[in-house]
C-alpha cells in the first residue's frame, strides 16, 4: 500500500459512511438538510440519523415515549453537578456527566448494535436534563422537571427557563438542532469512531467526542463567535474592527470551513430564521453588525460564515448564556456521533495510521553521569 501524508488529514478519505454526505450539499440519509429543517422536527431527524429511515407515525410516537421516560438523571449525578465549582465551563461538566452516566447505564458493557441504539436514546434524553440542571443549580434556582409533552428542544428551553417557549422560538431551536445533528467525518465524529474502533464502549466514544468538540476551531466556535460580536460591541465599530483583525491575519471565529469553501448550507438556512428571531426580540443591531462583518470578510478574503455564526446569534436572542452554546451542540450532535459509533462497530477495523518520523537518528544510550 502507498503511504501519503496530508497535514490535518485534508483530502484524506478515512472511512465509509451511509449516514450523511457533504458531496451534494449536506444530506442526512439522502434527505437535504434544508428540506428536513423546513418540514421535520428534530425528533424525526434524530430517528432518521439513528435508524436510517424517517419514522412512521407509530414509530415516532414510540420514540418520543421512550425519550420522555428516559428524561431523568440519577440523584448522584445531580449531587455531582451541585458540587462541581460554579466556574467550571458547562462543556467540561457535560463531559464529566456523560462519563458518569455510564456508571448508571444498565447496558454499559453491551456493545451490540441493538444495545447501542437503546443507549443512544437514553443519552439523547438525559443530556438536555444535565445541561439545564447544571445551569439552574449554578444560578441557585430550583430544578424544573421535564415536560414530556414537549419536543426535545422545546423541553430543554422549558427545563432551563421554567417558561414555555413561543412557537417561533420552538421552530428556530428545532431547526438549529436539526442542522447540528450530524456532519460526516469531522474532528469529533472521527474521534468517536477512533475510540470505539478499539472495541471501547459508546459512552467512552461520546465522552471523547465532547472533548474534541469543545475546541474553538470546532464546536467551541459558536461561543467564540458570540465573543466576536460582544467585542465589536456596536454597529459603528464593526467595519474598523474587522479590517484591523484581517490586516493582522487573525482568524474570526464563525468563518471558514475545511470542506465548504463557497458557503456552509447550514449557515445559509439558519441566517433567515435568526433574522426573524432578531426582529421578534429586538436585536436588529446585532444583525447589522454581523452583516457588516460577513460582507467584509467575504469581499476581502472570500471566506463565508459557517453554521456557528448565525447559531451564536440565535442562542443569544433566546437569552441563553454563552457557556451553553457548545453544550447545546453536543445535545443535538450526540445522535450523529452515536450513529457513527454504531456504523463503525458494525464493520470495524481498528484505526491505526502511521506518522513521518522527524526525531533524532538512532543513537547510543549513555549512563546518567556521561550525558
Ligand atoms: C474551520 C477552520 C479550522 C478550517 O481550517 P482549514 O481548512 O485548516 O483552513 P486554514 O486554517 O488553513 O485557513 C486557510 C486560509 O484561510 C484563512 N482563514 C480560515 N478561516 C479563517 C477565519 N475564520 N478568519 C479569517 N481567516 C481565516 C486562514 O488564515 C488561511 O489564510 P492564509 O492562506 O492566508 O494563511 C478554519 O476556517 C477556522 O479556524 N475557522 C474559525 C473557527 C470556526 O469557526 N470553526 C467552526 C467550523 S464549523
Amino acid at each position: 500500500m502507498t503511504e501519503s501524508y496530508s497535514p490535518g488529514l485534508e483530502g484524506i478519505v478515512a472511512g465509509e459512511t451511509a449516514i450523511s454526505t457533504v458531496e451534494t450539499g449536506l444530506t442526512y440519509r439522502g434527505y437535504a438538510i434544508e428540506e428536513l429543517a423546513e418540514h421535520s422536527t428534530y425528533e424525526e431527524v434524530a430517528y432518521l440519523v439513528l435508524y436510517g429511515e424517517l419514522p412512521k407515525a407509530g414509530e415516532l410516537a414510540g420514540f418520543r415515549q421512550r425519550l420522555g421516560a428516559a428524561a431523568v438523571v440519577p440523584p448522584e449525578l445531580i449531587e455531582t453537578l451541585r458540587r462541581i465549582p460554579a466556574a467550571a465551563p458547562t462543556m467540561d461538566v457535560l463531559r464529566t456527566a456523560t462519563s458518569m452516566l455510564a456508571h448508571f447505564e444498565p447496558e454499559a458493557a453491551d456493545s451490540s448494535h441493538a444495545a447501542n441504539v437503546r443507549k443512544t436514546e437514553r443519552l439523547l434524553a438525559k443530556l438536555p436534563v444535565v445541561v439545564a440542571a447544571r445551569q439552574r443549580l449554578k444560578s441557585g434556582q430550583e430544578l424544573v422537571i421535564a415536560d414530556t409533552s414537549l419536543a426535545l428542544p422545546a423541553n430543554f428551553l422549558w427545563m432551563l427557563r421554567g417558561q414555555k417557549p413561543s412557537e417561533k422560538q420552538v421552530k428556530a431551536m428545532d431547526a438549529s438542532f436539526i442542522l447540528y445533528a450530524e456532519h460526516e467525518f469531522n474532528a469529533s465524529t472521527f474521534t468517536a469512531r477512533c475510540t470505539v474502533s478499539t472495541l471501547s464502549d459508546l459512552h467512552s466514544g461520546i465522552t471523547a467526542a465532547i472533548g474534541a468538540l469543545k475546541g474553538p476551531l470546532h464546536g467551541g466556535a459558536n461561543e467564540a463567535a458570540l465573543g466576536v460580536l460582544e467585542e465589536v460591541g456596536s454597529v459603528e465599530r464593526a467595519e474598523a474592527w474587522v479590517r484591523n483583525v484581517l490586516a493582522k491575519k487573525q482568524k474570526i471565529m464563525g468563518f471558514g470551513h475545511r470542506v465548504y469553501k463557497d458557503g456552509d448550507p447550514r449557515a445559509v438556512y439558519l441566517k433567515r430564521l435568526t433574522a426573524a428571531v432578531a426582529a421578534e426580540t429586538g436585536h436588529q443591531d446585532f444583525e447589522t453588525m454581523a452583516e457588516i462583518i460577513e460582507t467584509i470578510v467575504w469581499t476581502q478574503k472570500r471566506i463565508p460564515p459557517n453554521v456557528d455564526w448565525p447559531c451564536a446569534r440565535l442562542y443569544h436572542y433566546f437569552g441563553l448564556p454563552k457557556d451553553l452554546y457548545t453544550p447545546l451542540f453536543v445535545v443535538a450532535r450526540v445522535v450523529g456521533w452515536s450513529a457513527h459509533i454504531i456504523e463503525q462497530l458494525d464493520n470495524n477495523r481498528i484505526m491505526r495510521p502511521r506518522s513521518i518520523y522527524t526525531g533524532p537518528a538512532v543513537r547510543k544510550w549513555k549512563p546518567v553521569g556521561n550525558r
